[in-house]
């Protein structure tokens, strides 16, 4: 049932390319220049129309939520906010009947996301639920909505999820972006090609394995460490930190960058490890910098790069390259090392990676 595998969260993490290529098969026309998505198209007039789209999910779903607000606001031009489900739900928000509530949830059963739906739906909003479980509870409380098709994700740590979610959104952005007119047509097209070349690029990436494994064992002993990010991958930083709590225990933050020096560059000592996501685009030059600012404090830098990188090599310890891309969908590259980090530390650590402790797959109460 692992296919081999030691664990299913190895065996997700290795999904991921064909996992993607489900989400997108038979949606993305790539030649003809085509988005089909029943979900969106029948209902394309409500969704492109919004004054104001609302992302409420929790955990993994919530960081794909934050990479969607770059997407949605970069491509649609339509204003996004990202909540918590179990923030939104008892702040008593302001939900206007044009707004589009967009809920994010792999099992389809949290029961936060669920009741945010409901009170979103209470007060006039349209409701899009991005599911994976086919069938689930969201799925069927929203009014429309797209499946990611990534298959069963059985390790409590979600992987797979995650990049197909990404991959969802960015179909319906671009489909709204499209509609709307705040795309061209080339760019549109452009950005479908680049997509259909994001699966054999996580495979690149996942022949890094080795080459992580052996930073994972130089920095497995490290009680705590940080993920930094900037623009499209900052939420990437903050899922990095988030998968390495959950299944090795080591306390982990995630940062925008910049804000290091807002505060939490003063934990910085030649103890901690500092993983930075310094890709070419993307505000590289700043990232270059805080990464300075890092070294000259003597942590330690695993950089997460572009192929054929310079700078950020000669500042680092350690780099994990991935494939160049445009910016918005470096997400689905940036996240896998990471994901591959916090698996091999804790496996060397002796934890339960499929089943962390006090952690359960769907989290059904509140
Ligand atoms: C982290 C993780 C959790 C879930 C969260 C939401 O790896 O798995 O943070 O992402 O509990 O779950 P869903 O997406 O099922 O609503």
């Amino acid at each position: 049932e692992k296919g081999g595998y030691e664990h299913f969260m190895l065996k997700e993490i290795y999904e991921q390319p064909n996992a993607i290529i489900d989400t997108y098969r038979g949606r993305m026309l790539v030649n003809e220049g085509i988005v089909r998505m029943a979900g969106v198209d029948d209902n394309i007039e409500r969704l492109a129309n919004a004054k104001r789209i609302l992302i409420v999910a929790c955990g993994t779903s919530w960081h794909a939520g934050l990479v969607a607000e770059y997407i949605f606001e970069d491509f649609a031009r339509i204003p996004v906010e990202v909540e918590y489900a179990s923030e939104f739900r008892y702040r008593n928000p302001i939900i206007y009947e044009n707004d589009v509530v967009i809920a994010i949830s792999q099992s389809g059963e949290t029961a936060d996301t669920m009741a945010a739906i409901k009170l979103a739906k209470e007060k006039g909003a349209f409701v899009f639920g991005v599911c994976n479980v086919v069938g689930s509870s969201i799925s069927r409380e929203s009014h429309a909505g797209a499946y990611t098709h990534a298959g069963p994700e059985i390790g409590v740590a979600s992987t797979k999820a995650f990049t197909t979610q990404i991959t969802v959104l960015t179909m319906i952005a671009l489909k709204l972006a499209k509609h709307r007119g705040t795309i061209s047509d080339s760019d549109f097209r452009y950005h479908l090609q680049e997509l259909d070349r994001i699966p054999a690029k996580i495979s690149k990436v996942l022949e890094a394995n080795d080459h992580i494994k052996l930073i994972a064992d130089k920095y497995k002993e490290a009680p705590n460490c940080l993920y930094l990010g900037r623009g499209y991958n900052f939420p990437v930083a903050l899922e990095g930190a988030l998968k390495l709590k959950e299944i090795s225990y080591i306390h982990a933050e995630g940062y925008p960058a910049a804000e290091m020096k807002h505060g939490p560059i003063a934990l910085i000592d030649e103890q901690m490890p500092v993983v930075v996501i310094a890709t070419k685009k993307g505000h590289y030059e700043k990232v270059v910098s805080n990464i300075q600012e890092i070294k000259s404090r003597k942590g330690k830098i695993i950089g997460i790069v572009t192929e054929g990188d310079e700078a950020v090599r000669d500042l680092a310890d350690y780099v994990i390259e991935i494939p160049e891309t445009i910016e918005s969908l470096t997400p689905l590259l940036t996240t896998i090392p990471l994901q591959l980090l916090s698996y091999h530390i804790a496996v060397m650590l002796g934890k339960n990676v499929d089943q962390p402790r006090n952690l359960a797959k769907s989290v059904t109460v509140e």
